[in-house]
């Protein structure tokens, strides 16, 4: 498939929000015999070209998991790499995003991330918020730890019952659409608390491919197995 072939499917099909589970950067340094931040820099510039594909391609809504709720339990060096990383992208991002029309939400507890990003995580949403399309970097983020969130935010309101839809608005993901595709790379077939609730009904692509080896390809593949999908949502389809 070609960016002509990918830009119709996602038109046809309806591929509106994109979710990627950026795995492998650790074992891509590896191989390579370097430290497992380098994996991450190389994985902070695919995440970028990644993401520019996605939105040429008519994709609407694209969200990242950069950091899960579970991963501090990782070295006090590989995190701190991790969060300069982010610091480095909120401080570069707003041309680009503006450019292209993006809005940006940062998902996840902010509250244990260094009080200098917290400040211009905020700063960057703000300056992005009448952008049309939407990019959701997961930070901090665990699906439960987000469930819980809305339930607590939810009874704090008063609220003694609630629907599906009133839920969804206390996510953090509440103005973006489920997920249609959920793309895993690096071969490991597991949520890791990614979109609990938001991915009742995706479609799920996993790829052996690590993520700094993710590009325009791997992506076209996704979408091509994304269009072979058939989307019952429990009905009957002849
Ligand atoms: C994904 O790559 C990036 C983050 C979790 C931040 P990993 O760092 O998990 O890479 P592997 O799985 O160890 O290869
Ligand atoms: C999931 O990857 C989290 C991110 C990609 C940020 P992990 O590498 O942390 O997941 P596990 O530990 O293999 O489940
Ligand atoms: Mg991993």
């Amino acid at each position: 498939m070609s960016l002509e072939e990918s830009k119709k499917l996602v038109l046809e099909k309806n591929l509106r929000h994109v979710a990627f589970i950026m795995d492998g950067n650790g074992r891509w340094a590896k191989k390579k015999g370097m430290p497992r931040e380098y994996g991450h820099t190389v994985g902070a510039k695919t995440f970028k070209n990644v993401i520019t594909y996605c939105y040429e391609c008519g994709i609407e809504c694209v969200t990242v998991y950069a950091f899960s709720t579970e991963n501090w339990k990782r070295s006090e060096k590989e995190v701190s790499a991790l969060m300069k990383l982010f610091s480095a992208y909120i401080d570069s991002a707003y041309e680009d995003l503006s450019k292209n029309n993006i809005r940006i939400y940062f998902i996840g507890d902010r509250a244990r991330l260094p009080q200098a990003l917290i400040k211009r995580m905020g700063e960057l949403e703000e300056k992005t918020a009448a952008g049309k399309r939407i990019l959701n970097i997961a930070l901090n983020y665990g699906a439960r730890d987000e469930i819980l969130h809305a339930v607590n935010t939810l009874l704090q309101k008063g609220a003694t019952s609630v629907d599906e839809e009133t839920f969804s608005k206390a996510l953090y993901t509440a103005d973006s659409p489920d997920p249609d595709l959920v793309v895993r790379t690096a071969g490991e077939q597991r949520l890791s608390n990614f979109l609990l609730w938001q991915a009742a009904y995706s479609e799920f692509y996993y790829t052996d491919t690590l993520w700094p080896d993710m590009g325009k390809e791997q992506l076209d593949k996704a979408f091509a197995a994304f269009g072979g999908r058939v989307r019952r949502y429990g009905a009957v389809v002849e």
